[in-house]
């Protein structure tokens, strides 16, 4: 198959070109789509073909469900089959943005989009060219993040094209987007509403509108035998192809001990890297060092990291440690992809 390849942005919307777009959701093809988070690979929600589609193209396991995008909150009833408690102040609150809810699913979304389950995720984006194309194929597009399964999420077009280009009908170019980490989620069907995947939303923004929100105690041990509740949660993901660590302390003796592992590695001839940020850069030895931005600003860390870990793979870098962040806020997003990037391999000094 031969992708088309577009370039719409924010700020100049090419209204034929989305039509376009949308005419090839409609009649069941694929199309990649920036949102505000990530890249998605869009396909028509309620067509069970559609899925079945995404998942040949991701490579991704179909037990995994995807998550329903929509652009009006008049058309959330019709894929539900019942209003879960709080989800019309979340949406006040949150919509259109990075929060994803879970409800339960009404007929007309086909098991196919949900992996079989009876629950599913929706999430109503604030990208003006994701909204546009949602409109234009009809108002539900199923979309995962627009990548190979395993590999990090796109931030750009160019990546969406490394993994998939030949695969969908259709990538469209908005430039680099604004957050970098995928959507948070929040289950509205269990007892507690609970956090299954952090984001750029944070549990105390949510507890700013709902009393307590749980959070899924998978998300963040090291622990690779508590299965996570969000299914595509439990899959080695993001991982580069060489060997990442992260390495937690105070900040000279992280520095110091990654020092002494990077002498030693260079010494075999091993082809190093390290994840830092601007205060340590100077301080590694490593052959590429890589700042994900100032420790204080944790919203620029989140745009960068998938794009180093990607660029990591490039190089062919075979080993990596990287330092640790906080572990609340945003942080605790940046934290769970880390983890998962690592393999859960985080090094406690
Ligand atoms: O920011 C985002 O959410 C991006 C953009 C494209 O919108 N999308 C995204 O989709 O990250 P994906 O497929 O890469 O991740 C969806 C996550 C998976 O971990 C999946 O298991 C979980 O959402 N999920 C989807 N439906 C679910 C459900 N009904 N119950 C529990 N978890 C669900
Ligand atoms: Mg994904």
């Amino acid at each position: 198959m031969r992708t088309e390849y577009v370039t719409i942005t924010e700020d100049r919307p090419d209204e034929k070109a989305i039509r376009r777009a949308g005419r090839i959701l409609k009649e069941g093809g694929l199309v990649a789509f920036p949102t505000e988070t990530v890249y998605g690979l869009g396909g028509d929600a309620l067509n069970p073909s559609s899925s079945r589609k995404i998942y040949e193209a991701k490579g991704r396991p179909s037990d995994n469900p995807l998550i329903v995008h929509v652009c009006r909150l008049e058309d959330i009833p019709p894929i539900i089959s019942r209003e879960p408690r709080g989800w019309r102040e979340l949406a006040e609150a949150f919509w259109p943005g990075p929060l994803t809810m879970i409800f339960p699913k009404s007929e007309i979304v086909p098991k196919e989009t949900t992996g079989g389950l009876d629950t599913v995720a929706i999430r109503f984006p604030s990208h003006k060219v994701a909204m546009a194309l949602i409109d234009a194929a009809g108002g539900y597009i199923a979309a995962p993040s627009a990548n190979r399964s395993g590999r990090p999420s796109p931030t750009m077009a160019k990546f969406c094209r490394e993994d998939l280009d030949g695969l969908i009908d259709m990538i469209i170019d908005g430039g680099q987007v604004g957050i970098g980490l995928e959507s948070t989620i929040i289950d509205l069907t269990s007892d507690e509403p609970t956090i299954l995947r952090p984001g750029y939303i944070t549990q105390e923004m949510l507890e700013k509108v709902l009393e307590h929100v749980e959070v899924d105690t998978a998300i963040l041990s090291d622990d690779s035998k508590t299965p996570p509740k969000a299914p595509g949660m439990k899959y080695r993901h993001y991982a580069p192809k060489g060997d990442l660590s992260i390495v937690e302390g105070d900040q000279e003796g992280v520095v110091s001990y990654i020092n002494s592992q990077l002498s030693a590695l260079r010494e075999k001839g091993v082809r190093t890297g390290v994840i830092c940020t601007d205060e340590t850069a100077p301080l590694y030895a490593a052959d590429t060092v890589k700042s994900a931005g100032k420790r204080s600003d944790e919203e620029g860390i989140a745009r960068e990291l998938f794009r180093i870990l990607r660029e990591f793979d490039d190089e062919g870098t075979e080993v990596m440690f990287s330092e640790s962040f906080s572990g609340s806020g945003v942080g605790m997003a940046i934290m769970n992809r880390l983890m998962k990037a690592a393999g859960q391999k985080i090094i406690r000094l």
